[in-house]
């Protein structure tokens, strides 16, 4: 008796939270409900590996099992009630988290973890075509396993065994939503990408939208709703060229876009009938947006009506959207992928711990320069105490990094072998220049950091923006605008009915403002300041202690701007090249040095 008793304990415990085992459990907020419409979405971005959640932060520590029951159990509530539930993928699925890219062949877990999640459609990032595996992974695996929703409207690919050029996926899908019966015609489309490896062939969308195929799907008539889903920005000149093509020929027929590539929540009004949603990064958020006043095969054109949600990808909102609650929520297939995804993460030894942060470290919340900034403490700590060539011994040096070499902020707490991944998913590693006169070599930094034009005129690629990161893009130039707007926000907040009062201060987080307002964000959110930082953030290290004005310096910065330093010291009037570079610390690249700073320093916290 007592035993079956507590073994049904031990069941319902047991299934009565999934998400990863050490992750922290989400906290309870205020939410705004979602609106459902004839046909609803839900949609990902940008997820870069992060399919095991952020184990770290309550906000966002749902896994892709959570994602799987979540998709699940709100179709078969909608489903239920005669409407349609989509998924929609718009990659970069690759690069930027351990589960991806601790494993040899990297992705080893992931493809299999991904494809278990329904997608309807589903399309390609600039990330899975750098290197030639990635994308052969991508027409090998991730397209057969979606055959009838990968959309590859702009790439093609060297197949692997043939050696013929082929279109990565098909190039547009058409089909008709299972409930109401809604007419879809779906494009997959990349931005104008042109740093892939040479087994992949982008072409530019202004080419793409001339091909007769193209010109054919835009002018079908048995269209109830055209679905754009691209790797792009939602405010790109891709996605204005693809707008004003299908405009320019069906005047009235609605257009949803699906966009994503800046790491950020938006969502853009078109026109009158059309919308675009840009669903965030690293799995920190799930999409919803819903139509309603559809027409379809068997009703009359209406007006259409467009709504969209951001969600905090944790299990409190999960819960609350789909109705359910932990006991009903979890399914046997939603937890087997949770399991699976932990499983990974121990093979990989993903946890293993090099040391521990005594503070948080940001990229953009904490003003730089400041205690808290993760760019200060790599200027004042981590260069000084491990840049370090035992060929050049200990002449004076430079150290200058980019901000876009970092990925992600670093928490209070265990810096693991994931973190690593995490905080700098890049593989590059440092180069030199020896003996540089000082007196040039002082003004290269503030040229990275100010003299964008010069660079851009010089060469249109070189557009200086590229070195910072690219969430950067979505905060603006001005920081005290941001502040105000943000205080204003956080008043209309006050005003705005929420589905739950609130007596317990609000959790900092997203508070998204874009066209249709200020109301987007599921969760109810106090905001969190953004600042930005520089282009490039330098070391001066002077191990004797010199007069440097009449020195010469080794100037040492990682290998991604090497462009930029060489066109900047040519400004300075320096002329080297290529040639003249050599690495510096060859084994080691800033993932591993940072790795090896934190074993040295930070071991003795945990
Ligand atoms: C590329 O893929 C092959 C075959 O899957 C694998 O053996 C190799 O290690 C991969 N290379 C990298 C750099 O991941
Ligand atoms: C791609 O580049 C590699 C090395 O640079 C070369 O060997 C190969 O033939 C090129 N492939 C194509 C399809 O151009
Ligand atoms: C979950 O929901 C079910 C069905 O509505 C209900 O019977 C059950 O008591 C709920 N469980 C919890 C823990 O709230
Ligand atoms: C659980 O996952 C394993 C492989 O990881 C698979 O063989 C099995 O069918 C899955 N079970 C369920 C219920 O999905
Ligand atoms: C750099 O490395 C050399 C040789 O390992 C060592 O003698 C020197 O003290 C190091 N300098 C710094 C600043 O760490």
């Amino acid at each position: 008796m007592f035993s079956t008793t507590w073994l049904a304990f031990a069941l319902l415990a047991s299934q009565g939270f999934a998400a990863q085992p050490n992750a922290a459990e989400p906290l309870e907020a205020p939410l705004r409900d979602l609106k459902f419409g004839q046909v609803n979405f839900l949609h990902t971005t940008d997820t870069h590996g992060w399919h095991a959640g952020h184990l770290l932060e309550p906000s966002f520590s749902a896994d892709w099992g959570d994602y799987v029951d979540f998709a699940d159990r709100l179709r078969e509530k909608l489903e239920g009630e005669g409407r349609d539930l989509l998924l929609i993928d718009t990659g970069d699925r690759v690069e930027g988290n351990g589960l991806y890219d601790a494993s040899d062949p990297k992705g080893l877990f992931t493809f299999d973890i991904f494809r278990e999640q329904h997608m309807d459609i589903i399309c390609s990032g600039n990330h899975e075509l750098y290197k030639k595996n990635s994308s052969d992974n991508e027409y090998l695996i991730t397209a057969p396993a979606y055959a009838d929703s990968y959309v590859s409207s702009n790439i093609d690919i060297v197949d692997p065994t043939t050696g013929e050029v082929v279109p990565l996926a098909p190039r547009y899908k058409k089909f008709t939503t299972k409930k109401q019966g809604v007419r879809i015609m779906a494009f997959g489309f990349l931005y104008n990408f042109n740093r892939n490896d040479n087994n992949t062939i982008v072409q530019r969308v202004e080419q793409t939208i001339k091909e007769e195929w193209f010109q054919q799907a835009i002018r079908d008539r048995e269209v109830d709703l055209f679905v754009v889903i691209g790797h792009a920005a939602v405010r790109s000149e891709e996605f204005d060229m693809i707008f004003r093509a299908i405009r320019s020929v069906q005047w009235d027929t609605p257009i949803q876009f699906f966009g994503g590539h800046y790491h950020i929540r938006d969502y853009r009004k078109f026109d009158r009938k059309s919308y675009g949603l840009a669903s965030g990064r690293f799995m920190e958020t799930i999409g919803f947006q819903s139509i309603d006043g559809l027409s379809s095969k068997s009703s009359a054109k209406a007006s259409p009506t467009f709504f969209r949600r951001y969600i905090d990808n944790n299990l409190y909102s999960l819960y609350h959207h789909s109705d359910q609650n932990a006991s009903t929520f979890h399914s046997a297939r939603g937890q087997n992928i949770t399991k699976a995804i932990e499983e990974a993460r121990n093979a990989l030894d993903l946890d293993e711990t090099f040391g521990c942060a005594q503070r948080d470290l940001w990229m953009n919340r904490a003003k730089y320069p400041s205690k808290n900034s993760i760019f200060s403490w790599l200027e004042e700590q981590v260069f000084p105490g491990i840049v370090n060539d035992t060929h050049r011994g200990d002449r004076p040096r430079l150290v200058i990094s980019n901000t876009g070499a970092i990925r992600f902020d670093i928490f209070k707490g265990p810096f693991t072998k994931d973190s690593t991944f995490i905080v700098c998913p890049f593989t590059s590693g440092f180069h030199y220049l020896k003996d540089v006169p000082y007196n040039q070599a002082k003004k290269l930094l503030p040229l990275l950091n100010s003299g964008g034009e010069i660079f851009e005129t010089f060469d249109p690629s070189l557009a200086v923006w590229k070195m910072s990161p690219p969430d950067q893009l979505g905060i603006p130039e001005d920081i005290v605008v941001l502040e105000e707007r943000m205080s204003e926000h956080l008043f209309n907040h006050e005003q705005t009915p929420i589905s739950e009062s609130t007596d317990r201060p609000l959790i900092p987080g997203y508070t998204t403002v874009d066209d249709t307002g200020d109301d987007g964000d599921d969760t109810v959110h106090s905001p969190i300041s953004f600042y930005r930082v520089p282009n490039c953030i330098q070391s001066v290290i002077n191990p004797g202690n010199v007069d440097l004005e009449d020195e010469v310096v080794d100037v040492v910065f990682n290998e991604f701007i090497q462009p930029w330093v060489l066109l900047g010291l040519k400004f300075l009037g320096l002329d080297y090249s290529d040639e003249d570079v050599d690495k510096y610390m060859p084994d080691d690249t800033m993932t591993t040095i940072i790795a090896k700073w934190v074993s040295m320093n930070w071991a003795d916290n945990c």
